[in-house]
């Protein structure tokens, strides 16, 4: 409700939930991102409720099935997204993430325990300073930036063609120790919570394989709501959170 709420203030339209069963999308079985039911319009079409959308999507996801069962991946989660279709980009996206997380009147998590990924860049398409810049205009220090490859970070295009690009994801130290002297943001020990990702999607994947950049300038976010709870809850696993702890209890009492 805040997040609906926050962004609702900044000029956002809510969005219903679509059904996990995709409709008109023979490439996938199930929705399995917040920007999946709206690809017809990161591409062009225009959306009837607008330009700056927001809503809480269901989504099933089975690309990251090895990681599941973990402390923060799940199959079935639930995803907080706020849009652009054309209208804002980076500025705007990573400056309302930041209030959302860090002010007083909203989430007020300790910006100390958040760290920051950005696109590091290769032969394909460039390293992204300027989300960098824009974090560290946050007042956020250069060592809590870290600059991460296509695989940590580049999101999409869902199948093998569509809309895409680089993000900036957010993470909240759980503080779990470090595995190691190479434990960052984007390690898979579970220190490092992501809890929120903004993917600038400027550019369409052909069937080609090359990227061509799209006529508008898109955001898509996504926001865990259980990794979410799981840290205003103080916990470091989303499985401890009252949206699971009640049902584990009750398979333990009757086991
Ligand atoms: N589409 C992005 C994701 O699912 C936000 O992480």
């Amino acid at each position: 409700k805040m997040y609906l709420e926050f962004f609702q203030k900044n000029g956002h339209k809510v969005i219903a939930n679509a059904s996990l069963v995709p409709e008109n999308d023979p490439t996938a079985l199930f929705i399995s991102a917040g920007m999946h039911p709206l690809v017809p319009y990161l591409l062009g079409q225009r959306h009837p409720s607008g330009r700056k959308l927001v809503n809480v999507q269901k989504c099933l996801r089975t690309s990251d099935v090895d990681e599941v069962g973990d402390s923060n991946h799940l199959s079935f989660f639930e995803m907080l997204g706020n849009w652009s279709l054309g209208d804002y980009f980076k500025e705007e996206s990573i400056t309302w993430s930041y209030e959302f997380l860090t002010s007083k009147e909203w989430l007020n998590l300790d910006v100390e325990k958040l760290s920051f990924t950005v696109f590091a860049g290769d032969e394909t398409t460039p390293r992204d300073t300027e989300s960098a810049r824009i974090w560290e205009g946050l007042g956020i220090p250069k060592d809590k930036i870290f600059y991460l490859p296509r695989e940590d970070n580049w999101w999409g295009p869902i199948g093998n063609t569509g809309p895409c690009g680089p993000d900036t994801e957010i993470f909240y130290d759980t503080g779990k120790e470090p595995c190691g002297d190479e434990c960052k943001p984007g390690c898979s020990c579970g220190k490092f919570n992501e809890i929120w990702n903004n993917v600038f999607m400027e550019y369409n994947k052909t069937p080609s394989g090359e990227y061509e950049l799209l006529e508008q300038k898109n955001v898509d976010t996504g926001m865990g709501v259980e990794r979410t709870v799981a840290v205003l809850q103080g916990k470091d696993n989303v499985y401890e959170t009252e949206i699971y702890a009640p049902l584990f209890n009750h398979i333990i009492e009757q086991s």
